[in-house]
């Protein structure tokens, strides 16, 4: 095993040196304290190895990501969405008789609760179904308190259920009756037809729409130690329950510089139209620092190159538009700005190609789904990464601590609380 060497203070200190599969390495500096009294520095965790994980490999630099070692493009190309989530959670690929019992189970398990649709009712209509999403799954503890003694279940009730939920906020956000699901149909459709069938008539799911969906739920499905993941990891630190850590994850996902840029992305593609200003004139406010003005879908802290699910969902938003005979003139806005972005210095300096974000919005519009449900899409997809990162943790055979990061305090030093007495009103 190798190792490296600290000196400090005229003290040399050995620290062992750590090494993947894929021969990435990390400085183990568990002792580092203990030894020499120091802790790390590393404000957004850009250096920071939080935990072992066999779950997604991603090499930045080639813009590689692998699920389970497998490829990202063979995944997205010949995977259905519910094999993807058993490969995430359980390490392998199933048999095709467990996958064919594995779908049973997530087709038997959809339905919620009929109490839980009187929490809908509270939210007023405008609610951002984000909001909506996060207390549902926190809620589903209350319908199933004893989440650890058969977590395998519950892993099938949030997988089955997730979608109801999102369909359902949506339902209440237009104020539609709630389409109940259908356990002939396969996860993307059912969920589709839900958002967009009403009780007096049926909705034919169109192939197109069912495969895209398929494809942006597996390319969502997981991201080693993003800030949602990570979040997901913290809060099972504590031992909190299943739906709670999804919970907190999914409120960590909402954000704008995480799951919530594809939502930023197509109003910021929408407002660049609707004020008829020239898109290079923005990439120059962009380039300025405008704090209006950033290229949302684009940057990523690990990908230094193209992120390989941004490459996918471009080839997909062309084949999905020409089959459907669809044209929209956001696309051809977005591969304009995207054009522009690559050959700039300012975007080619600091390695700035764009990611996931910056095209699915795109596909989520030509589906008909609204774009404050965009976060809501990334969630369902990225639900079994998430449950695959709870459940390593658990299952860690050298155990696992909660999580409590040092700091570097900058504060006041001691001072006096002086006592008012009297002058005190
Ligand atoms: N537009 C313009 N400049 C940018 C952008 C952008 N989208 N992203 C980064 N930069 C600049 C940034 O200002 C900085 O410049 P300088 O060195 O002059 O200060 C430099 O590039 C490095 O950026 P950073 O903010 O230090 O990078 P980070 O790793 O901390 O942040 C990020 C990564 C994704 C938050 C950021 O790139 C960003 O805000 N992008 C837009 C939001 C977005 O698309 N997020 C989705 C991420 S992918 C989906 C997911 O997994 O969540």
């Amino acid at each position: 095993m190798s190792s490296a060497k600290l000196v400090y203070e005229g003290k040399e200190f050995t620290l062992p040196v750590m090494e993947g599969t894929e021969k990435e390495r990390a400085i183990d500096v568990r002792k580092l304290r203990a030894e020499t009294g120091l802790v790390t520095y590393d404000d957004g965790y850009g250096n920071t190895g939080s935990c072992k994980s066999a779950i997604t490999f991603i090499d930045g630099d080639q813009g590689i990501l692998r699920y389970r070692g497998y490829p990202i493009e063979e995944v997205a190309e010949r995977g259905r969405f519910t094999e993807v989530c058993y490969l995430l959670i359980y390490g392998r690929r199933p048999t095709l008789e467990e996958l064919a019992a594995w779908r049973q189970k997530m087709t038997m398990h959809t339905l919620i609760h009929e109490d839980m649709k009187k929490f809908y009712e509270g939210y007023p209509p405008n609610a951002h179904p984000m909001a909506i999403m996060a207390a549902m799954v926190a809620s589903l503890s209350s319908f199933y308190p004893d989440t650890d003694k058969d977590l395998d279940l519950n892993i099938i009730r949030i997988l089955a259920k997730s979608k109801t939920l999102a369909a359902f906020a949506y339902k209440k956000s237009i104020g539609q009756p709630f389409v109940y699901p259908r356990n002939d149909m396969s996860w993307p459709a059912n969920f589709l037809r839900m958002m967009f069938a009403v009780p007096a008539e049926e909705y034919e799911v169109p192939k197109a729409f069912e495969d895209a969906m398929n494809l942006l739920l597996i390319l969502h499905a997981d991201h080693e130690q993003n800030c949602s993941t990570s979040t997901m990891r913290m809060v099972g630190s504590s031992e909190a329950n299943l739906y709670a850590s999804l919970s907190a994850a999914i409120c960590a996902l909402w954000g704008p510089r995480h799951g919530g840029a594809n939502q930023a992305v197509l109003e910021m593609l929408e407002e660049l139209r609707a004020s008829g200003e020239d898109y290079k004139s923005f990439l120059e406010r962009v380039k300025k620092g405008d704090s209006k003005a950033r290229l949302m879908g684009f940057g990523h802290r690990i990908y230094k190159n193209f992120d390989p699910r941004a490459k996918l969902l471009k080839t997909a938003a062309d084949r999905i538009f020409d089959e459907l005979g669809i044209h929209d003139p956001l696309l051809d806005l977005a591969k304009k700005l995207e054009e522009v972005a690559l050959s700039d210095e300012y975007f080619v300096k600091r390695k700035l190609y764009p990611n996931v974000d910056f095209y699915s919005g795109i596909i989520y519009r030509a589906m008909g789904i609204p774009t404050d449900m965009f976060t809501v899409m990334f969630t369902l997809g990225r639900i079994p990464g998430w449950i695959a990162h709870y459940m390593e943790q658990r299952n860690d055979p050298d155990g696992y601590r909660i999580h409590r990061p040092r700091q570097i305090y900058t504060g006041e030093t001691q001072r006096v609380f002086e006592d008012w007495g009297t002058k005190r009103l």
